[in-house]
């Protein structure tokens, strides 16, 4: 697949995927191809943890879906990221970024903005909703061919000093070349940030995954191949929509207007696919 085109396709999926193992081969591209980003120094701070046997993938995702259930329940989650929620197409495309909430169950639709208002925890678990959601994620956690965490050295993970954003800036690129080559290759992708969000539950995957004290383990991702017959979780949103280039970029000093011809350049990006337009 060309760059451009990988570039256009990434997306997070959101659903099952198949639960056949990744070939050999492919797991070795995705390896490789992250360990070829910059790093500081040339430091390769980053380890893998592939997991693959799918008693330890049903252990992780009920870790996933019970983080899920209480982080709901207990209305960190909604308090935390609620500024994030879009409740309409068009109030997702009027600001351009955060997740829009599409796909809800007719009953809870009427009440879907109040749900994901804030200090609403007891609501949510009367409601239900902390329920279906720690469903949906431990079900598509388990729909997985396998779970990639990501650990990084301490000795460059130091978040209070400059070296912890520079490990924090590769591990953006590791990711970044991951998602890319996995969009290659028709293997789907997605963060499960979840029980990294809950410290006793990201102790539990430190322990489950054996990962010794001296790496952090940053992030944690299940891939497998696409299934098109995925069905979507029970509450599930998208999040395609992007603001536009001029309103990201100031021209040669902050506040600066750009040049019209630059403004009005045709889209490389999206002049042969216009179908595929956030
Ligand atoms: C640090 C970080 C954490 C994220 N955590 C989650 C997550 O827990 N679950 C999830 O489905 N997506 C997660 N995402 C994905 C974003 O929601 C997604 O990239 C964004 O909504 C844009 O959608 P797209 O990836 O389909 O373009 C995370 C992304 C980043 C960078």
């Amino acid at each position: 697949m060309e760059l451009l085109e990988a570039i256009r396709r990434r997306r997070t999926t959101n659903t099952p995927m198949k639960v056949t193992p990744l070939s050999h081969e492919h797991k070795r591209l995705l390896i490789e191809a992250a360990a070829r980003v910059p790093s500081h120094f040339n430091s390769q701070p980053w380890r893998f943890v592939v997991v693959e046997d799918r008693r330890q993938i049903a252990h992780i995702a009920q870790i996933a879906g019970e983080a899920m259930r209480q982080l709901m329940e207990e209305g960190q989650f909604v308090a935390r990221y609620r500024r994030y929620f879009r409740f309409s197409r068009e109030e997702s495309l009027r600001t351009g970024n955060g997740i829009y909430i599409d796909n809800v169950p007719s009953v809870l639709r009427p009440m879907v903005q109040l749900i994901f208002s804030e200090q609403v925890g007891s609501l949510l678990s009367k409601l239900g909703v902390a329920a279906i959601l720690g469903n949906d994620q431990r079900r598509i956690v388990e729909r997985s061919g396998m779970l990639l965490a990501i650990t990084l050295d301490r000795q460059e993970y130091r978040p209070a000093e400059l070296s912890g954003l520079y490990a924090s800036i590769t591990l953006g690129a590791v990711i970044q070349t991951l998602w890319l080559v996995t969009t290659a290759l028709d293997i789907g992708m997605q963060f499960i940030s979840t029980p990294l969000e809950i410290p006793h539950f990201k102790a539990q995957l430190v322990e489950l995954l054996g990962i010794p004290p001296e790496y952090e383990l940053v992030a944690i991702f299940r891939m497998g191949y696409r299934d098109p017959n995925a069905s979507r979780n029970t509450i599930d949103w998208t999040s395609s929509q992007r603001k536009p280039f001029t309103e990201l970029v100031h021209y040669e000093r902050w506040g600066g207007a750009l040049p019209p011809a630059f403004a009005q350049a045709p889209s490389l990006l999206w002049a042969d696919q216009p179908e595929l337009l956030p």
